[in-house]
């Protein structure tokens, strides 16, 4: 009985070892949440309390007639301007992904049926994902718990196999 309680003790150690890893996995932002790709949704707030790291996507659900996801240069998004496109995201469906593979910042608007006056236009800083402890910045409250479980957990996991060998 004891025994069958360390395995599964330790089944869960090694679970949480492989945890952080899994945490910095890329994530899919659905832009605008429930209100997704629409006028009058100030994106900014959207934005503002959100870090977005390499490889992230950023998904856009809005009505295909109207709207698109036009990648545009800083000048551009401020007087929402779509001529000069960088990059044109539309695919014609309204549910279109942004790969964000590339550390920037991105300046998105919808150039047609004046959805950028009417507010939908959002910038974001795409970030190098915090991966390696090394690198991890000190005062990054997210990634400041890496080092701690890349030491405490493998002990802890080493502990519980040898006491369950102990029962051997
Ligand atoms: C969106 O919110 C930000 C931050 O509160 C504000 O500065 C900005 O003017 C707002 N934008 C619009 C279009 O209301
Ligand atoms: C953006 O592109 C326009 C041309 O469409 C150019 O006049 C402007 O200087 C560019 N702005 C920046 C910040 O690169
Ligand atoms: C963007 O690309 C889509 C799909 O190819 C196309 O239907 C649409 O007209 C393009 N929009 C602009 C503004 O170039
Ligand atoms: C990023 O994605 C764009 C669009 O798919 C592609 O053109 C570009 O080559 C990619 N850049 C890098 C650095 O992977």
């Amino acid at each position: 009985m004891a025994r069958i309680a360390l395995m599964a003790a330790a089944v869960v150690l090694a679970f949480l070892t492989v945890a952080p890893v899994m945490e910095v996995a890329a994530k899919k932002w659905t832009v605008g949440d429930n209100k997704f790709w629409n006028p009058n949704v100030n994106y900014t707030i959207w934005a503002q309390d959100k870090h977005f790291y390499l490889d992230d996507w950023l998904y856009f659900v809005y009505e295909r007639n109207q709207y698109n996801v036009i990648e545009v240069n800083e000048t551009n998004y401020v007087s929402c301007n779509a001529e000069n496109p960088i990059a044109n995201w539309s695919r014609g469906a309204g549910r279109d992904l942004v790969h964000l593979n590339v550390t920037k910042r991105y300046y998105l608007i919808s150039g047609s049926g004046g959805g950028c006056f009417g507010g939908m236009k959002l910038s974001v800083l795409v970030e190098k994902a915090p991966l390696a402890p090394a690198e991890a910045p000190a005062n990054n409250s997210a990634t400041r718990a890496f080092p701690v479980y890349g030491f405490f957990i493998p002990v802890a996991v080493l502990a519980a196999i040898g006491t369950i060998l102990n029962f051997f």
